[in-house]
This record gives C-alpha cells, sequence and structure tokens, in this order.
C-alpha cells in the first residue's frame, strides 16, 4: 500500500487480518498522520464495513451520530430530519485523523508493517507478476520490494497515479466552476448540535462540527480567491451575515487552527481504477468536492474492496472480483458525486444570475414543505449505502 490514508490502512488491516504479507509506505510521521486535520462526517456504508471488519470501536465510543441537518434561507432556519425518510441511516461524525490512529493500532496489531517517512517511491514494472516499489527509508537507506499487487492509496497527488502511462486511463472532469470553499477550522465548540447549511445573498456558508472543542466553517468565495485576502476577522464577520437567523441564536467564534485555504469545486474522476497490478484507491482515482462529505467514505470502501478482491486473488486463485473492482468502485463514486453535484446546486449562490436565484429559492422551499424533496434529498446525502 502505498499511502496510509483511510484507503491504506483499511486494505492494509483487511489484507493483514486474512494471513497476506504487507507492507504500508507513508509519506509523512506517523505523528503528523494521526494529527493532520481532515474529514470528519462518514455515511452509512463507511460505517458499515468498519463495523464489519471491527474497526469502528473508536467510532462508536466517540463518534457522534446525526439523522438531521439545518439550512438558514432568508433568515430562516428549517431541520430536514434526513435518516427518518432514509429507515434510519444516518451520519457519524468522527474526525479522520482518529480513525487514522485506530486504523494505524489495528493495523500494527495484525503484525503489518508500516515504513513512515519515506520518500522517493518509485513503481515499476506494473504489468508483470511481480511489481516493484522501491523508496528511500526515514534514516536514508534505498530499499526495493516485489510484491504481487501495489495498493495506490495517495491521495490525489501521490506518485501512483503518476505512474501509470500517459494515455492508459481516460481522466473525466468537470468544467471548471465559478466557486471556490473557503475552508476553516476554529477551536471552538459548535454553535449548533447538527451541520448548518445557510444560503444568504452574500453567497453560501457552512457550519461542520469536528468534536466538542473543533468547528469546522466553509464561505463560498470566488474559485480565484485568495485566502490571503481572508483574516480572520473578515472570516467572522462574513460567517455572521451569511448565518444570521431571525431568531435566538449567536455565532461563537474561536482561533482559527490552520490557515484557512481554498478548495476548489473541480471533480475529477481516472478511470479504470487500474492498471496492471497496480490498483488505485480513495483519492489517487479521483477528486470530489467536499460538500456532502463523500471523499473520505469512498476512500474506505475502496479500501476494503480492493483488499477483499486481492485476497480472492491470492488465496483462491479468483480474479473476477479484482476484474469487477473499478466497476464496482466507480458506480459508488459517481453516485457520491451526483450527491455532491445537487447538494452544491443547492447550496451555492449564484450572485450575479437573478433567474439561477429564483430557482434555488424553489429549491429550498421544496426541501423545507415537500416530504418528497426531502426524501431525494436523503437519498442522495446519505449515498452510497
Ligand atoms: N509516498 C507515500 N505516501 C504518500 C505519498 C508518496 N509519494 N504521497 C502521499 N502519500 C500519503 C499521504 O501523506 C497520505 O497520508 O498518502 C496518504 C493519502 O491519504 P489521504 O489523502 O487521506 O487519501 P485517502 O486515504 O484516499 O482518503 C481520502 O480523505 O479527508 C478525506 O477529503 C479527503 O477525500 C479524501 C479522503
Amino acid at each position: 500500500m502505498i499511502g496510509a490514508g483511510v484507503a491504506g490502512l483499511v486494505a492494509a488491516v483487511v489484507l493483514a487480518r486474512r494471513g497476506i504479507d504487507t507492507l504500508v509506505l507513508e509519506a509523512a510521521s506517523r505523528a503528523r498522520v494521526e494529527s493532520r486535520p481532515r474529514a470528519g462526517l462518514l455515511g452509512p456504508a463507511a460505517v458499515d464495513a468498519l463495523e464489519r471488519n471491527g474497526l469502528a470501536d473508536g467510532l462508536r465510543a466517540e463518534g457522534a451520530p446525526h439523522h438531521n441537518c439545518e439550512f438558514r434561507h432568508r433568515r430562516r432556519a428549517f431541520v430536514v430530519e434526513y435518516a427518518r425518510h432514509a429507515g434510519g441511516h444516518h451520519h457519524v461524525v468522527y474526525p479522520q485523523q482518529k480513525l487514522v490512529a485506530d486504523l494505524v493500532a489495528a493495523y500494527l496489531a495484525a503484525g503489518g508493517v508500516i515504513e513512515f517517512g519515506v520518500t522517493d517511491v518509485m513503481l515499476d514494472a506494473l504489468t508483470s507478476d511481480h511489481p516493484a516499489v522501491s523508496f528511500v527509508t526515514a534514516d536514508g537507506q534505498r530499499q526495493t520490494v516485489e510484491s504481487r499487487f501495489i495498493a495506490g492509496c495517495d491521495g490525489h497527488h501521490g506518485v501512483s497515479r503518476g505512474s501509470i502511462p500517459e494515455g492508459a486511463l481516460r481522466h473525466i472532469r468537470q468544467r471548471d466552476s465559478a466557486w471556490a470553499w473557503l475552508a476553516v477550522l476554529a477551536a471552538v465548540t459548535p454553535s449548533t448540535d447538527k451541520i448548518i447549511y445557510g444560503v444568504s445573498p452574500r453567497g453560501f456558508a457552512g457550519h461542520m462540527l469536528r468534536d466538542h472543542r473543533t468547528s469546522r466553517f466553509y464561505l463560498q468565495v470566488e474559485a480565484t480567491a485568495d485566502a490571503a485576502d481572508w483574516p480572520a476577522e473578515r472570516i467572522w464577520e462574513e460567517l455572521h451575515a451569511r448565518l444570521a437567523v431571525d431568531a435566538d441564536w449567536q455565532l461563537a467564534e474561536g482561533p482559527l487552527l490552520e490557515p484557512p485555504n481554498v478548495i476548489t469545486m473541480d471533480s475529477v474522476f481516472y478511470e479504470p481504477m487500474r492498471f496492471g497490478r497496480l490498483i488505485l484507491a480513495g483519492d489517487a482515482a479521483r477528486r470530489v468536492p467536499p460538500a456532502a462529505a463523500k471523499g473520505a467514505g469512498l476512500a474506505i470502501v475502496d479500501g476494503e474492496t480492493l483488499a477483499l478482491a486481492v485476497a480472492a486473488a491470492l488465496h483462491d486463485a479468483d480474479e473476477r472480483p479484482l476484474n469487477a473492482y473499478s466497476e464496482v468502485c466507480l458506480g459508488r463514486a459517481w453516485l457520491a458525486q451526483e450527491a455532491s453535484t445537487k447538494l452544491l446546486q443547492l447550496v451555492n449562490v449564484e450572485l450575479a444570475d437573478p433567474f439561477a436565484r429564483r430557482l434555488q429559492d424553489v429549491r429550498l422551499d421544496r426541501l423545507r414543505t415537500s416530504p418528497v424533496a426531502a426524501a431525494e434529498f436523503a437519498d442522495h446525502y446519505l449515498s452510497p449505502r
């Protein structure tokens, strides 16, 4: 496994527990992967995959179940009880770095080996039966390891996908969006017990939760925006304005935990998710927008699917699951992309387009008043299941 994110670690645990020799190579240090703030919202498919593999103890103990979310529109708040519309399926909020720490512990307990702090990872002989990985260890030794399979789980900017020859994968890209989200992480108790999507004439603002001391906020900004133009004062002013509601509610402020960053809304899929003996999983195979928070969940289920397919190939000489891998994962990922796209259409405000804004008003009014619209929202919001 190249990469000790959620995709690589889930794959590694599932394989190691089946008695398959594994090695995880990770560029960052253990301390870094276990503390780096990332996503936090996990949908039912991801939670089920973790439960199935006995990896959900931390999440059960400390995660917060979420059944509802709130929209704010025309200074009025309304709650969508989405779990009620989806047979009780719901989300769990559990900071991703805590899940990574749980997965590292489970993998080491299963006898797995991780090299943290590796550099200069190079993949070779991907179409042979013995693909190889060469890397430099944290103490400067160059090593080469031959394997039966390589799992490329090194995120969107890793080396795995880049090792595949030009033209072997299709790049399916979304056209550029005019908007991005400024992502802000603050050391402050959330001012809400459910996610808030605020749709205001100034643009979208989101209030997400991480744990009882940490909140995540998003602000819709122009795709060309520069985070340097967003000092804390301006961020809070805009959050207060965009989340304002005609009710007794206050937004608590706190120090920013990291510099805010601009997340563009562009999405891209690389298909198929396999080249010879290199199999891609998680963000290495795609980039989905942060809306609806699908990335981490997809990475988890990719990791499990990959491991089961590799185990079938190695234990039973059955390559059918491996041959189906890409299609199975892509089906789920495109479903998740559709959900993200729908949510973006619902909350991002076309600031200079009154026609689009009228339609947005209608969509939000329908979501507030129509059980059918709420059920449709729930189906997307919780997908894939
Ligand atoms: N060599 C080794 N490791 C690498 C390399 C490399 N060349 N490049 C990157 N990595 C490591 C990163 O340090 C990281 O720990 O690969 C790991 C990839 O992990 P993630 O980025 O978390 O990717 P993934 O497991 O696919 O999970 C993706 O998590 O937070 C969400 O939104 C995020 O959707 C995304 C999901």
